[in-house]
């Protein structure tokens, strides 16, 4: 589990979204370097003083010992690039053109506080603008990143960057995360990059914040915050789902005409094909609608009450041994939901864990879940 602590570090630490468009031409794949060019026109805006491309180290000093191919997270972003954009200060970003969360200005030296808040306390209007911002980013294709597709693992020639919108990127980050580890020319079980281990709330707090921040930038709104989903007072029912919120879901589990997102597909919907990624990305006939069914699985009708978010807060330790689903006694591993937050030790669906599955179809997939945008507002409400 350190192992991909480690690994979940350099990736979080490499490239900010995967992979910025500049970084995926001929050349930039040839010089392997992602040091896009800020509007200063010079690489990582390094003469306005914001980054420099840096070479950076190997961290795995073995890797050329393995039998290729391996996987292409391993030692990231060595697959792709030897050298990155590493900001200055408060700048961030790929080409360090942005500030880090929290901060705007020139310089990014001034500090600046955005608000989340639970969905059922904003206004007609400021739902509607979610929404609107939501379809934008899920409709209009991305200058800013491409998504990496493959026909086979295991043949590099078969990878192939393609165009998508933001909205999708982020799904597909999710997907991206997920895929089986791929090493020595097999598949690892043990390595999960963002799921069941410490990594699991440093790498979702990340991945809102991408997308929170990529909603600013589409939209010029600087101000925008994510809304989350207090669900903690709903019990057996999800009172956000309904056609003026998040859709109401007919019996087939899809979405009503009259939800704002009945349109949505689920990109990389063939995710199980483990030697795959994302075959499905160019082909808008392949994708799978949205699908939900809260409330419909016997065994997971009935969501975490207030109390037992309560009961996760008495776990002082972050996480404990062994680091994984089984760990007792940790913050983690109850939030995450493998633990009865009260016990802190006995194995059942909890918190985070049991609102997907409750929730059902898209939410309840893993590497699909982030395709629906309810799982940005849970998200919220477990990052908080
Ligand atoms: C958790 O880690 C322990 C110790 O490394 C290992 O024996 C166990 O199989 C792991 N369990 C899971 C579900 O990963």
């Amino acid at each position: 589990m350190l192992t991909s602590f480690v690994l979940l570090s350099v990736f979080l630490r490499g490239v900010v979204g995967q992979f910025p468009t500049a970084c995926t031409t001929a050349q930039a794949l040839k010089d392997r370097r992602c040091c896009p060019q800020w509007k200063d026109g010079s690489m990582c805006g390094v003469d306005s003083g914001r980054g420099r491309c840096r070479f950076m180290h190997q961290t795995y000093s073995d890797k050329r010992s393995y039998t290729q191919p391996n996987d292409d997270r391993l030692d990231w972003p060595h697959e792709f690039y030897d050298s990155v954009c590493v900001c200055n200060g408060n700048c961030a970003g790929f080409d360090c053109g942005e500030c880090k969360s929290g901060f705007r200005g020139a310089k990014c030296t001034e500090k600046k506080t955005i608000i989340r808040r639970e969905i059922h306390e904003l206004s007609r209007q400021e739902r509607l603008t979610f929404f609107s911002y939501l379809s934008l980013a899920k409709l209009k294709t991305s200058a800013r990143y491409k998504i990496l597709i493959t026909g086979n693992r295991y043949d590099r020639n078969t990878f192939r960057f393609v165009e998508a919108s933001v909205y999708d990127v982020f799904a597909w980050m999710h997907f991206y995360s997920f895929a089986p580890f791929l090493q020595n020319n097999m598949f690892d079980a043990t390595i999960n990059l963002a799921h069941e281990g410490p990594n699991f709330l440093p790498w979702h707090r990340w991945y809102l914040l991408f997308l929170e921040r990529e909603i600013q930038i589409l939209t010029h709104d600087y101000d925008f915050a994510l809304p989350y989903y207090d669900w903690s007072m709903d019990g057996r029912t999800c009172s956000i789902c309904t056609d003026d919120m998040m859709g109401k879901s007919d019996n087939q589990g899809l979405l009503t005409s009259s939800s704002y997102f009945a349109n949505w597909k689920s990109i990389c919907s063939g995710f199980n094909y483990p030697n795959k990624y994302c075959t499905d990305a160019e082909d808008k006939c392949r994708m799978e609608p949205l699908h939900r069914n809260p409330g419909a699985d016997p065994n997971n009708r009935q969501l975490d009450s207030a109390q037992q978010v309560e009961d996760v807060l008495q776990w002082k330790d972050y996480d404990t041994p062994p680091h994984n689903s089984t760990a007792k006694h940790s913050f983690r591993n109850c939030l995450e939901g493998f633990v009865d937050p009260s016990s802190g030790e006995v194995t059942r669906r909890s918190l985070h864990n049991l609102f997907h599955m409750y929730m059902g179809g898209t939410m309840s997939l893993v590497p699909l879940s982030g395709n629906d945008p309810i799982f940005l507002l849970h998200h919220g409400f477990i990052d908080k």
